[in-house]
C-alpha cells in the first residue's frame, strides 16, 4: 500500500532528507534555488536541461565548490532542445514535458556510490514508503561496484538488478563538452498495465510485480524510471574523448512529476497534483471533457505542458525572437496555439490569460511568478495575438501542401515548402513536422535547414526573412522598403531621407516631443548595424540646411532583414516627419575606438592560432568602444607565458603598420586563400576578406583601421573560462589600453608612497612586510597565551573552588571575564584551551565575556569529569548561549558558543553555576 503525498510533502521530504537525516549521518547539504533556465555562463546549451548544470565548474575543478562540498536543488530543467529533446512524447506518454522540476543532490569529490547508493533507497522505500518489491534498478554493464553495492549493500536480489548499456546508463554531457560518466537508474514497476485503467490501482495490483525471471526489458511501459543517480567522473570533449577528473562526484535527478505520479496514484503525469486542476480549467475554458478524446486529452496536455514551459521561461528572462532560446518560446507558444485551435476548437487567443491561471498555481512554489507576470503576460498576449494573424491562411496553405503530397503518393514535404510556410506564415519547423504526422507524412528537415541557409544569405531578396517572424510591421516594412545602403565602411556622415518612423513598434508619419525613444530607417546610412559582435554605432541626426534646431541621439543601431534600424531620441527640437531629408552623423571617436578594437581582436585571433595552435576556434565575441572580450575554444588555461607571447605578437604586429586590405571575392576563393571564418557561421556567396599584412587574414563585415599602427598598445586584462573548453579574453586597444595603463601605474606610484619604497622595490618591501608580521603575530600569540595562563591562575587563586584530587571534586571555575583585557575575545578560547595545564587532572571550567550586546561561552572539562559527573562542554555552552539568543557547540571537553543579548547573562550563568557548583 502506498500512501498517497502531494508533490509539496515530496519537495518537502527531499529537502528534509539531505538537510537534516543526512546531517545525523554528518553529510549535511546546502539547500541552493533553482537556477535560471538561462545558463549562467555556460554557451554550451540554450536552456538548463538538469539540475548539474550550474554547478559543472565544480564538477570539472574549475572552481572550488561551497563548503561543505554537497548541495541539494529543486532545478526548473528544459528538454526542448538538442540531443536531449523531449518535445515530440510530451502529452502523448506517461511522463514527458518541455518543462519539469528535478530534485538532486550532488557530491563534489565528497561522497560516491558507497553512500549515495542506499541513502537513494532509504528515501524511496523509508522517506516516500515506496514498496521495496516494486522498484528494480539498472547499472552500466560494466559497473560491478555499483552492482555489488545495490545486492549486497542493499540488498536487491540480483535478479532486479538489470546491466545496461551506453545509451541508457551512460550520462551526460549536458551540452557538446562537458562532465559525464556511468550511471544507475531506480524504476518504478506498475506490474499488470491493464490494472492502470482503475482508479485504485497500482495499489492494489493483480499482477504480481517480481518481474519474471530471465531478460527484463525496461523499455516496456510498466516500468517508469523515477531517479538516476549519475557517478560523474569523466571530462568529454568536443570529439567525444573521455578523460578522468581528478575527483569523482554525484550528481543524481528525479523528476518531480514522474515521482508524484507514482506516489499519488495518477495514469499519467498531467493527473497528479502539478497538473490536473489545470487541465480542469483549460477544459472548462475550450469547452471540451477531459477524457472525451485521445485526441482532445493530448492537446489539453501539450497546451498545459507549453504554457508552463512559457511561465516560468519568460521569467527567467527568455523573450520569444528567431534566434537561439528565443525561437524556442516562440516554437513552444506558437505550438500550443495551434493545438488549442485546431484540436479543442478555440479560435481566440488563451495563452496569456491561461498563463495567469498557470502561475497562480506555481506561486506557492515559486513565489517570484507573481511579480514577473505582468510583464509576461502581455508579451505572451502580443506573440499570440501575431501568430493568429496568419494561422488561418498558413492552415489553408499546409492543407494544399498535405493534399498535393498525398495525390502525389509522397511521403515527405519538401524543405522549400516546410520553409515558405515558415517564412510567410511563422510556423516553426516542429510545428509542420507535427502537423504533417497526423497524415504519416514527415518534412525533409535538411531541405529545410538548406532553405533558411539560402534566404538569409542571399544578397538581395531577402529581405523578408528573418523580419517576417520578427515582427510582422518590421515584415511589412521589409517589403515595401528598399534595403538599406550601408555607407559607412568609406564616410561617417551622409545626407539622405527619413523612409519610416516607428512609434512603440508601430508605423506613424511624424514623431514629436522630447524623450520618446523611436526608431528610423533612412535610405542610406553611415550607422554600422550590431553584427559579428561588433555593437551599433552612436550618433546623431541633424534637420538639413533651412531647418535649424534639431538633433536626435541615436544611441544603437540594428539590423532587421536588409533594413537598418536606428534606435532614437529627441535631443532638442519638436518633431520629425516621413520623407524628410536630414543629415546623418556617426559619432566619430565612438566608431574609431570601436574600429580599434574590431581590428585588434582579429590580431588577437591571429596570436592565438600562432601560440595555441591552428584548431584554436573563435566561439564568439564583443567589440565595443570600450573594450572587446573574445571566447574560444581551448582545453586549458593560457600559462602566463602564452598570454605574454600573445600579447608581444599583436604589438610587434602594431608596430609593423601594415596597410588595410578589403577585397569582396567569392567564398571559394576567400577559403582557398585560407581566410579565417567562423564555423557555423551562414556566409554569403560573396564574402568580404579583410587582410593585414602576412599574419592576419578573416572574413569579416565590421568596421577596421585603415592602418594597424592606429591602434597604438592592445593590452590583454584577464583570461578566464567560460564553460568547460571555452576560455575568455578580456582586451583593451588604443586609447582605452594607455588609459589602463596609466590607471595601473598611478596606483603602483600611490602603493609606492605608502610603502616608502621605489617602485621597483615594491615586491621586496612587500615580503619584507609580509615576513616581519608573521614575526609579530607569532609573538602576539606567545604573549596571549601566556597572558591566558596568567589569567586563569589569578582567577583561581581569587575565586577558584574545589580540591581537584579526583573527578568526584574537580577544580572548578565559573568567571566572566573583564571585557577591558586586550584582545579578551582571544584571550577567552586561549584560557579555555590552557585549563589542562593550569588546572591539574581533574577541572571544569565555565567562562564568559560579555562585550556590547554580544556574550561568549567558552567551557572546558577534563576527561575524568566528563565521565565522572557527565558534565559535557559542549551541552553547557550551548545552553547558556541559547539564553543569550545564540547557539553553538563542540566536544564535551571542550566547547565555545555566542549569543547576540547580553542582558540575559547573569540569568546563564546563574544556571550554569546551578549545575557546576551547587
Ligand atoms: N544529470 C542527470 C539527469 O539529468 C541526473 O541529474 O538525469
Amino acid at each position: 500500500m502506498i500512501t498517497p503525498l502531494s508533490s509539496q510533502q515530496i519537495r518537502d521530504k527531499f529537502v528534509a532528507f539531505f538537510t537534516q537525516k543526512l546531517a545525523s549521518l554528518g553529510k549535511p547539504h546546502t539547500h541552493v534555488p533553482s537556477a535560471s533556465l538561462i545558463p549562467v555562463n555556460n554557451p554550451t546549451v540554450m536552456l538548463t536541461p538538469a539540475g548539474m548544470l550550474p554547478f559543472v565548474p565544480y564538477f570539472l575543478g574549475l572552481q572550488s565548490p561551497p563548503e561543505p562540498p554537497r548541495l541539494l536543488s529543486i532545478q526548473k530543467c528544459a528538454r526542448v532542445s538538442g540531443k536531449a529533446s523531449d518535445l515530440d512524447s510530451v502529452g502523448r506518454t506517461r511522463g514527458h514535458h518541455t518543462l519539469f522540476e528535478m530534485l538532486g543532490n550532488f557530491s563534489f569529490g565528497d561522497y560516491f556510490k558507497t553512500e549515495m547508493i542506499p541513502w537513494a533507497w532509504t528515501f524511496l522505500t523509508e522517506d516516500l514508503g515506496l514498496p521495496a518489491e516494486r522498484l528494480l534498478v539498472s547499472v552500466f554493464e560494466t559497473d560491478d561496484e555499483a552492482f555489488n553495492i545495490w545486492t549486497q549493500q542493499v540488498g536487491v536480489p540480483a535478479s532486479r538488478v538489470v546491466r545496461c548499456g551506453e545509451k541508457d546508463n551512460f550520462w551526460g554531457p549536458p551540452g557538446p563538452t562537458g562532465p559525464c560518466g556511468p550511471c544507475s537508474e531506480i524504476y518504478f514497476d506498475f506490474g499488470d498495465l491493464d490494472a492502470l485503467d482503475t482508479p485504485d490501482t497500482p495499489d492494489t495490483p493483480d499482477a504480481p510485480y517480481t518481474p519474471e525471471s530471465g531478460e527484463i526489458n525496461l523499455d516496456q511501459p510498466r516500468y517508469l524510471e523515477v531517479w538516476n543517480l549519475v557517478f560523474m567522473e569523466y571530462f568529454q570533449d568536443a570529439q567525444g574523448h573521455r578523460t578522468p577528473l581528478a575527483q569523482k562526484n554525484v550528481d543524481t535527478g528525479m523528476g518531480l512529476e514522474r515521482i508524484s505520479l507514482v506516489l499519488q496514484g495518477a495514469k499519467n503525469t498531467f493527473e497528479t497534483d502539478l497538473f490536473l486542476p489545470l487541465i480542469h480549467q483549460l477544459a472548462q475554458r475550450v469547452g471540451v471533457a477531459y477524457g472525451q478524446s485521445p485526441q482532445t486529452d493530448t492537446a489539453l496536455k501539450i497546451v498545459a505542458d507549453h504554457t508552463r514551459f512559457l511561465v516560468l521561461a519568460l521569467a527567467d528572462g527568455v523573450t520569444p525572437s528567431n534566434e537561439g532560446r528565443g525561437y524556442i518560446a516562440r516554437m513552444i507558444l506558437r505550438r500550443a496555439s495551434r493545438f488549442a485551435r485546431r484540436v479543442l476548437g478555440c479560435q481566440t487567443p488563451l495563452l496569456a490569460e491561461f498563463a495567469e491561471r498557470v502561475a497562480a498555481h506555481l506561486s506557492p512554489a515559486y513565489p517570484e511568478l507573481m511579480a514577473a507576470m505582468p510583464k509576461v503576460a502581455p508579451v505572451i498576449a502580443r506573440e499570440e495575438a501575431r501568430f493568429n494573424e496568419t494561422l488561418e491562411r498558413g492552415e489553408k496553405h499546409l492543407e494544399a501542401l498535405i493534399d498535393a503530397c498525398k495525390n502525389a503518393g509522397e511521403q515527405t514535404i519538401a524543405g522549400e515548402d516546410a520553409f515558405k510556410l515558415y517564412d510567410t506564415y511563422g510556423f516553426p519547423l516542429e510545428m509542420t513536422q507535427d502537423a504533417v504526422a497526423e497524415f504519416g507524412l514527415s518534412v525533409d528537415a535538411d531541405g529545410f535547414a538548406a532553405a533558411m541557409a539560402a534566404q538569409k544569405t542571399r544578397a538581395r531578396g531577402a529581405r523578408k526573412a528573418t523580419a517576417m517572424v520578427e515582427s510582422p510591421v518590421y515584415a511589412e516594412l521589409s517589403e515595401t522598403l528598399p534595403e538599406t545602403r550601408f555607407v559607412g565602411y568609406d564616410t561617417l556622415t551622409c545626407k539622405t531621407q527619413v523612409l519610416a518612423l516607428l512609434l512603440d513598434g508601430e508605423p506613424v508619419d511624424e514623431v514629436s516631443g522630447t524623450n520618446t525613444p523611436f526608431e528610423a530607417v533612412l535610405a542610406e546610412t553611415p550607422f554600422y548595424a550590431e553584427s559579428g559582435g561588433q555593437v551599433g554605432d552612436r550618433g546623431t541626426f541633424i534637420r538639413d540646411e533651412g531647418h535649424h534646431g534639431l538633433t536626435v541621439v541615436v544611441e544603437d543601431a540594428q539590423k532587421v532583414g536588409d533594413l537598418v534600424i536606428h534606435k532614437c531620441l529627441f535631443d532638442n527640437g519638436t518633431s520629425l516627419r516621413v520623407g524628410e531629408s536630414l543629415v546623418a552623423q556617426v559619432e566619430p571617436v565612438a566608431r574609431h575606438a570601436a574600429a580599434v578594437h574590431h581590428t585588434a581582436t582579429h590580431l588577437l585571433n591571429a596570436a592565438l592560432k600562432q601560440v595555441l595552435g591552428a584548431d584554436v576556434a573563435q566561439a564568439g565575441s564583443r567589440v565595443a568602444p570600450e573594450g572587446a572580450r573574445f571566447d574560444f575554444t581551448a582545453a586549458a588555461a593560457l600559462t602566463p607565458v602564452q598570454l605574454a607571447k600573445v600579447e608581444w605578437l599583436m604589438n610587434h604586429w602594431i608596430q609593423s603598420d601594415p596597410v588595410r586590405d578589403v577585397q569582396v571575392m567569392p567564398i571559394a576563393q576567400a577559403q582557398a586563400e585560407g581566410a579565417v571564418m567562423m564555423a557555423g557561421e551562414k556566409y554569403g556567396d560573396s564574402v568580404r576578406v579583410v587582410r593585414y599584412g602576412l599574419f592576419s587574414h578573416e572574413l569579416c563585415g565590421g568596421t577596421h583601421l585603415e592602418r594597424l599602427g592606429y591602434i597604438g598598445l592592445a593590452k590583454i586584462v584577464s583570461e578566464s573560462a567560460i564553460a568547460a573548453g571555452v576560455r575568455r579574453i578580456e582586451m583593451l586597444a588604443g586609447e582605452a589600453a594607455l588609459r589602463y595603463v596609466r590607471q595601473e601605474s598611478a596606483e603602483l606610484s600611490r602603493i609606492a608612497d605608502l610603502l616608502k619604497a621605489p617602485k621597483s622595490a615594491l615586491s621586496e618591501r612587500i615580503e619584507k612586510l609580509q615576513d616581519d608580521l608573521k614575526l609579530a603575530r607569532r609573538q602576539t600569540e606567545t604573549l596571549t597565551a601566556s597572558l591566558a595562563r596568567q589569567q586563569l591562575e589569578a582567577l583561581l587563586t581569587k575565586s577558584g573552588a574545589g580540591s581537584g584530587d579526583s573527578p568526584e571534586t574537580p577544580k572548578l571555575l565559573v568567571a566572566e571575564l573583564s571585557p577591558d583585557l586586550p584582545n579578551a575575545g582571544d584571550l577567552l578560547k586561549l584560557m579555555s584551551e590552557a585549563a589542562a595545564l593550569v588546572m591539574g587532572r581533574h577541572y571544569a571550567l565555565f567562562l564568559a565575556l560579555a562585550q556590547q550586546d554580544r556574550v561568549q561561552f567558552a567551557c572546558a572539562i577534563s576527561e575524568s569529569v566528563v565521565k565522572a559527573r557527565g558534565w559535557k562542554a559542549g551541552e553547557l555552552v550551548k545552553q547558556a548561549a541559547q539564553l543569550c539568543d545564540g547557539g553553538g557547540g563542540g566536544k564535551p571537553t571542550l566547547a565555545q558558543a555566542g549569543g547576540k543579548n547580553a542582558s540575559a547573562l547573569p540569568q546563564a550563568m546563574a544556571q550554569i553555576r546551578a549545575v557546576l557548583c551547587p
